[in-house]
């Protein structure tokens, strides 16, 4: 066991893109665990666009204040324990924060819950689609209300989130089209996970190439982007159609992201409805919830897609496939 425990604290706001600085490296003694506490070692540590947001100031969670840790969520392992829920070599997941141990205890037993051991699941898929990633999409979906034949379009459709809202939509019957930076993502939006199309907003023919990819105009926008992308699918959206507001990823650096699109919303009596992923933590956490899961992804007739038992399917480049399920809670 490491002796010393590296962080990555807080130093600065970044004006911008994060640059060198903003984040200082410092090493700080391993804690004393007093009764009641766990030490767990983070095996593997998330970058999420929100970390970009939580630097900047306070929003749905208050801001990392300058000189702390930096809040980020990870996947740890127990390795000494005085609190009577968690042994060595349980498996956590949550706000670990960008260090090598964090400590778990009752004031921080609310942001990690424990992880079972899956066959075939690696740990990583805690921190995607078995995380907050997938439930995330899960819960998105479940506010738009996808229904047969309905067009869905995503943007950062390539991202965490997005590869997942597409496959959801795909089970749900919808026509899928994903936004996405490069032609390598957009092919593997439409040859390994189904989309109908995948749209380069990179070339300079993107407007025109979407307007064609939805003849029927658009039902459902999952928007993760804003900016110029946002303001282009509400325009080509269907009256009444719904708006899910996840992210805002391309206004997260500037100091004044474009709300242009307003005018767009009233025109075309759209639905807009942001959520975050936080206020369903409850409905995802329980331990019947991963014993159902342990026990689905046990049962090889499982892996087929319902609505009930999403499966989703990852090719490799090696050609194998990773079949993970996402649950679905009551
Ligand atoms: N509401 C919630 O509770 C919740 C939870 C999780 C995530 N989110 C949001 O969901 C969105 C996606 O998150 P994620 O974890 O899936 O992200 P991710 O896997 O890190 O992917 C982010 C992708 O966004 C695209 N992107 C970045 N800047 C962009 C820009 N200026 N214009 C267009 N595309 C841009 C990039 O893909 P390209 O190469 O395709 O440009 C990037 O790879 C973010 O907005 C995030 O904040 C919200």
């Amino acid at each position: 066991m490491l002796t010393l425990n590296r962080q990555l604290r807080l130093q600065s706001r970044p004006k911008g893109l994060i640059a060198p600085g903003d984040l200082q490296l410092r090493e700080a003694p391993l804690p004393e665990l007093k009764d009641g506490q766990a030490l767990a070692r983070v095996k593997y540590l998330s970058i999420d666009p929100t970390m970009r947001v939580w630097m900047a100031g306070d929003s749905y969670l208050p801001a990392v204040a300058i000189g702390e840790v930096m809040r980020a969520f990870g996947f740890a392992e127990i390795v000494e324990s005085r609190h009577p829920d968690y042994k060595k070599g349980d498996r956590v997941t949550g706000l670990t924060g960008l260090q090598d141990y964090v400590v778990v205890d009752a004031s921080a037993k609310q942001s990690f819950q424990k992880v079972p051991k899956i066959p075939f699941v690696s740990d990583t898929v805690f921190l995607g689609i078995l995380g907050i990633n997938g439930l995330t999409a899960y819960f998105g979906m479940e506010i738009a209300q996808p229904k047969k034949d309905e067009t869905l379009v995503v943007s950062a459709a390539a991202g965490a989130t997005g590869s997942i809202v597409g496959q959801i939509g795909k089970i749900r019957g919808c026509r899928v089209v994903g936004i996405a930076g490069t032609d390598e993502k957009c092919n593997w939006l439409t040859k390994d996970l189904g989309f109908d199309a995948a749209i380069n907003y990179k070339h300079a023919d993107w407007k025109a190439k979407l307007a064609a990819a939805v003849p029927n105009g658009m039902d459902i926008d999952f928007e993760n982007v804003g900016g110029e992308i946002m303001n282009t699918v509400l325009g080509l959206m269907n009256l009444h159609g719904r708006v899910i507001l996840c992210g805002l990823i391309s206004g997260y650096t500037k100091e004044d992201p474009s709300l242009a699109s307003f005018g767009t919303v009233l025109v075309k009596r759209l639905r807009v409805e942001g959520f975050i992923i936080l206020d369903y933590a409850a409905s995802s956490s329980s331990k019947s919830d991963w014993t159902r899961l342990k026990q689905q992804t046990a049962e090889p007739a499982c892996r087929k897609a319902t609505l009930e038992r999403c499966v989703f399917s990852r090719r490799r480049a090696s050609g194998e496939t990773l079949r993970t399920l996402v649950f679905v809670p009551e």
